[in-house]
């Protein structure tokens, strides 16, 4: 009971009104990262997204993002990632009684096999900065969205640049002995990096990005819930983004709308044969 009030205390925001419906185990059960749930409803608050719309959400872990989209807004939600497969998400989506709505699939992302404009909108929830950071990457994702539509992204980052050396009181060990900035944390950049990369990219336009309010405390609060319910897969990050207090960590949010251009696809494994190499 005590334990119940507890995770009630660290779960239910009224920051995030929509997730509030969601239930608590379920959040915990199949999470990947700083609940994908409040993530897409943050992300949601800067899409225009209207019912029958078909979404690409991509690197979408255990399809809960999908879930509270295709619910939430009757969208329809491709749910594509690499190391979930479609069976263990079609699950989750029949369960959540969204199987009208949502396409579980596993796809890599440099492999997106859909028609050129086929989505109205592009999302990524915690996922993007495994695959997005190489400046030509925007312009192969957005082929796949119609002149027009939404490109919308967030991830962790940073909050004020860094230099070579990652901050000391990240690399400091927690007391269940993980320190929070692994190798793979270069991949997080700051909202300007971002946007200077994406700016690069003729084919999108009207860009925008913001770091979440209290970014650093919601994720804190997630990981707390997950260690006192013990669903927790990952060491927790808890006491070090406590220790950080929002200083370089947090959550950030990118969008842009599709132009009416298209550069060339890199990644078309049939360039080489357009240029006569193959
Ligand atoms: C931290 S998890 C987040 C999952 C989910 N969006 C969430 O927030 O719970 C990152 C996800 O990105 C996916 N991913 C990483 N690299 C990918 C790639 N190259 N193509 C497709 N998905 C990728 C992984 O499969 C993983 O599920």
């Amino acid at each position: 009971m005590k334990e119940k009030t507890e995770l009630t205390a660290l779960l239910d925001k009224p920051e995030f009104p929509r997730s509030r419906h969601y239930d608590h185990d379920w959040m915990l059960d199949n999470q990947m990262g700083p609940n994908a749930v409040w993530l897409a409803e943050w992300l949601s608050n800067s899409l225009d997204l209207k019912p029958g719309m078909r979404l690409l959400d991509l690197g979408c872990g255990r399809a809960i993002s999908s879930i509270f989209l295709a619910r939430e807004y009757n969208v329809a939600v491709w749910a594509a990632d690499l190391w979930i497969g479609p069976d263990n998400n079609w699950q989750r989506v029949q369960a959540a009684g969204v199987a009208e709505r949502v396409i579980p699939l596993r796809m890599e992302a440099h492999a997106i096999p859909f028609a050129a404009g086929f989505f109205d909108a592009v999302v990524s929830i915690d996922a993007y900065q495994y695959f997005g950071t190489d400046v030509l990457y925007l312009s192969y994702l957005s082929r796949f969205v119609r002149p027009g539509g939404q490109l919308a992204v967030v991830v962790p980052g940073l909050m004020q640049p860094i230099s070579d050396d990652p901050p000391p009181h990240l690399l400091q060990p927690q007391a269940n002995g993980s320190c929070f900035w692994e190798n793979d944390c270069w991949s997080f950049l700051t909202a300007y990096e971002w946007l200077s990369r994406w700016r690069r990219c003729a084919a999108v336009c009207e860009l925008s990005a913001d770091t979440m309010p209290e970014g650093w405390r919601h994720w804190r609060d997630f990981e707390r819930a997950l260690e006192l319910s013990g669903k927790g897969v990952f060491p927790s990050a808890a006491e070090a983004l406590d220790r950080d207090r929002g200083a370089y960590i947090g959550l950030l949010r990118l969008r842009a709308q599709k132009a009416e251009t298209q550069s060339e696809n890199l990644y078309d494994p049939g360039l080489g044969a357009q240029v006569g190499i193959d």
